[in-house]
């Protein structure tokens, strides 16, 4: 095949989600307050964004704030939603320039009114950006998400997977559907999926990290999606060269 030939085959590109966990566990293993492993938090999200779409990533899906998550104290609850409106107002200029779309996914009838606007405003100002589709989590409970498109799609006698997807873009985001996820990191030592993206992840490849939030840095990410490359994906065929006996 010829170089131009070559040129011409498209990098495909993934779906990777990011459940940031471990920002109090850093917090508190230097004696500060919950709210400044956060605070860290949003500078590793910044880290993440920059490098991601010369990591061959397409969409990032992070998961901020769970619907689960409205059970913690007020004040960390307020510290949190003071830290996303101001990531949104401060970072959708550079957002823009670098070709990245926000798109925030979950419910918006309970979260402060200040936040709702920064969300328009930001979705707005950077809905040209085709580099990265930069979607995050806020109010966000997958379960929840599958039980609302469900119960739109009752009256349907049958429905494909498509269509559902299609639905389920719809009470997340009002939007479109999300593609599947291709690759799911959890930092912070855990191994659990903590309702988020449930029906998107059905074939995602698992990446579990010890490395607290506010730690996961450029190479970490490397890590894994080069891990990610190396897997083989199989969707429940047999192996590529596998005869069937
Ligand atoms: C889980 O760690 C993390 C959260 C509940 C919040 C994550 C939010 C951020 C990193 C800020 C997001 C900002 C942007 C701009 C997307 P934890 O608090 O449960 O940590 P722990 O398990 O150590 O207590």
């Amino acid at each position: 095949m010829g170089n131009s030939a070559a040129r011409m085959i498209p990098v495909p590109k993934i779906h990777v989600a990011i459940l940031m966990d471990g920002n109090g566990r850093w917090a508190a293993a230097r004696g500060l307050p919950r709210s400044e492993g956060h605070r860290a938090g949003v500078a590793a999200v910044r880290r993440i964004v920059r490098v991601a779409p010369q990591l061959r990533i397409g969409t990032l899906t992070l998961y901020a704030f769970s619907s689960d998550n409205w059970e913690r104290p007020a004040a960390e609850v307020a510290s949190l939603f003071g830290l996303l409106e101001d990531y949104l107002r401060s970072d959708a200029a550079e957002c823009t320039a670098r070709g990245v779309r926000l798109r925030i996914i979950g419910r918006r009838d309970r979260i402060p009114l200040s936040l709702q606007q920064a969300i328009d405003s930001a979705e707005r100002q950077t809905a040209a950006g085709r580099i990265l589709e930069l979607r995050i989590a806020i109010d966000y409970s997958s379960r929840e998400a599958i039980l609302r498109a469900s119960c739109w799609m009752l009256s349907s006698l049958e429905v494909s997977d498509r269509e559902f997807a299609r639905r389920l873009g719809q009470v997340t985001n009002g939007g479109v559907a999300a593609p599947d996820v291709d690759l799911l990191i959890r930092t912070g030592g855990e191994r659990r999926l903590s309702d988020f993206m449930l029906w998107e992840s059905a074939y995602a490849e698992l990446h579990f990290t010890q490395r607290m939030w506010p730690e996961f840095d450029v190479a970490d990410l490397e890590a894994a999606v080069e891990d990610y490359f190396g897997r083989e994906r199989r969707f429940g065929r047999l192996p590529d060269g596998a005869a069937a006996s």
